[in-house]
């Protein structure tokens, strides 16, 4: 009889166990890294799988029917994210987004959602407590998941022209259902409600201004995304770039716009308003303005690795402390020496150095770490 062996770590991406200091020092409710930025927000990813197959994140022909997705028994479970979050909150996190993959694929979401909203800071306040959707299932989910305590929504969609839509999620899936899924997120209650669009040059660049219209007025705030070097599959060239500078010069144009301040310090847009009080846009530039001098984001991977960048090639397997038996205590203080060691920076250093990736090592895929 053959026997099937499954691995339970991913052994494609290299990974460090943490080490537990010699002295527990406890969370004092603010940690500071090596270049003395605070972290803030944890991007949980709850799932490495999508029913989308966006070309810029998980193109179809690395992502087919033969990629190995991750075990069900390598995903940390709902009590392992609820605790590991905990401690994340004890030092000084305050806004908590989930990821994916696409997140609403996970079995009993809101039940996660339940358990985390009950969180609250040292102060005694509640979490923002987010999500990142692709849209699909959210008409769906919406209302379940605003009763179940989450705070607000962000929506990917990169088009309104449903032809241009069904190409870059590459799985034929019609922007109607995801716009009905927005809506049924306002009608919940689900906002301030985000929409990020990835804009890619030549492929759903001229649909910049027909999305800030259709939302201006609206109360949805749309993000401008510059098309980014993440992972080592989607085929990053510099010439599919669409500065922010350009955006911001076409929609001024047509609805002219000026900037506003930021919401706070290490936030991913700059956020701009239109001048005739239709609300506010944003602008994320992670490859012509590096927004890494700011930074505040940790990222817990699917199977709870800790990543300290987006564009990093190594985790640590915070994972091993949950089911090895380490006490809050000292998984607390392991995760407040590795913040304290962070000094990543890779957009800045992209943008200062050539413009192109020179990082040789490979990136983690997007899917894998969370967006
Ligand atoms: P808000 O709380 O609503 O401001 O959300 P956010 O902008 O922090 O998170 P969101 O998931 O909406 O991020 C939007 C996009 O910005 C992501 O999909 C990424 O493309 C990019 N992004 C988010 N965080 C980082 C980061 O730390 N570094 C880089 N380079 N890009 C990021
Ligand atoms: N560049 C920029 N943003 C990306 N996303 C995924 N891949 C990329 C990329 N290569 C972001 C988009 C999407 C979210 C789920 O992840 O914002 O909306
Ligand atoms: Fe899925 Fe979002 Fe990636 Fe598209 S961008 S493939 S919706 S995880
Ligand atoms: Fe933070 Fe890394 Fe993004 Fe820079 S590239 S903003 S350090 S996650």
């Amino acid at each position: 009889m053959t026997e099937t062996i499954i691995r339970l770590t991913d052994l494609r991406y290299p990974t460090q166990t943490p080490q537990i200091p010699d002295v527990l020092r406890p969370a004092t409710g603010h940690l500071e890294d090596g270049l003395g930025r605070h972290l803030h927000d944890l991007r949980i990813s709850v799932t490495d799988r999508c029913n989308f197959r966006c070309v810029y994140c998980m193109p179809k022909d690395v992502f087919d029917k033969d990629y190995t997705f991750l075990p069900h028994s390598s995903l940390l479970t709902f009590e392992e994210i609820e605790r590991s979050a905990r401690l994340f909150v004890a030092h000084g996190v305050e806004k908590i987004r989930l990821t994916g993959g696409e997140p609403l694929l996970r079995k009993n979401l809101e039940r996660l959602v339940e358990m985390l909203a009950a969180i609250r800071t040292p102060s005694g306040k509640p979490l923002d407590l987010t999500l990142t959707t692709n849209g699909s299932l959210l008409k769906r989910k919406a209302q379940t998941l605003k009763d179940a305590g989450l705070t607000r929504v962000t929506v990917s969609l990169d088009s309104l022209d449903d032809a241009t839509f069904r190409r870059m999620n590459d799985v034929d899936f019609p922007v109607a259902s995801v716009l009905e899924g927005i809506a049924e997120a306002q009608r919940v209650g689900l906002g301030p409600i985000k929409v990020n669009m990835v804009v890619k040059r030549g492929t759903n660049d001229h649909d910049i201004v027909p999305v800030a219209r259709h939302f201006h007025g609206s109360g949805i705030v749309v993000r401008f995304i510059e098309f980014m070097d993440v992972g080592t599959s989607n085929g990053w060239r510099m010439d599919d770039v669409l500065p922010s500078a350009d955006v911001i010069a076409r929609l001024h144009a047509h609805l002219p716009v000026e900037p506003l301040e930021p919401n706070y310090p290490g936030e991913t847009a700059q956020r701009w308003r239109y001048v005739d009080g239709g609300g506010e846009i944003g602008v994320i530039s992670s490859v012509t303005r590096a927004f890494c001098g700011t930074c505040s984001r940790a990222r817990l991977s699917t199977e709870g690795k800790l990543y300290l960048c987006l564009f990093a090639s190594a985790g640590h397997d915070l994972r091993a402390l949950l089911r090895g038996g380490a006490s809050d205590a000292e998984i607390s203080a392991a995760i407040g020496e590795i913040w304290a060691g962070r000094t990543d920076r890779y957009s800045a250093l992209r943008t200062a150095a050539t413009g192109l990736p020179e990082n040789a090592a490979p990136k983690v895929e997007m899917s894998y770490i969370g967006g």
